[in-house]
């Protein structure tokens, strides 16, 4: 077991609903510290980056409109393993397929309102922190 970083985003549809410290409370619960956290209005230019991964995806153009259709919460998240904790802790992308306590499950509207983002490997956990985060603003 290792002391890692994660890369979380808590999605329009979640500070929509008012659901910050709602989902906040089950990263807690699961044993990850938030050690960075700001509210952001994304712009499509930032979510066009973010995501760039998916830009030949036919899902790419709802993603963007999605991701900037309001204010969205970004964290660091610090914990043992915490990159395959959160993305159990997220449960399936497909709320309909996650499992019962995850953060889909309990919250997410459908497949692309699933409320909330966590990285998928190492190398993108480093990216996607140093796109959103100074290394003054995290504090372990
Ligand atoms: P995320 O990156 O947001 O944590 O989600 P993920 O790893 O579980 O899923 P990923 O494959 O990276 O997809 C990114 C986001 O795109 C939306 N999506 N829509 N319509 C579709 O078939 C489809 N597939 C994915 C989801 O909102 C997903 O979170
Ligand atoms: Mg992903």
């Amino acid at each position: 077991m290792a002391i890692e970083r994660t890369f979380s985003i808590l999605k329009p549809d979640a500070t929509e609903r008012n659901l910050t410290g709602a989902i906040n409370a089950l990263i807690e619960k699961a044993g990850l510290r938030i050690v960075a956290q700001k509210r952001v209005q994304m712009t499509r230019e930032q979510a066009e980056t973010f995501y760039a991964i998916h830009k030949a995806r036919p899902f790419f153009g709802e993603l963007v409109p999605t991701m900037t259709a309001g204010p969205v919460v970004v964290q660091v998240l610090e914990g043992e393993d915490a990159i395959i904790n959160y993305r159990d802790v997220l449960g399936a992308t497909d709320p309909a397929k996650a499992a019962r306590g995850t953060i889909r499950k309990e919250f997410a509207l459908s497949l692309g309102e699933n409320s909330a983002h966590g990285s998928d490997s190492p190398e993108t956990a480093l990216a996607e922190i140093a796109q959103w985060f100074s290394g003054n603003e995290i504090v372990g």
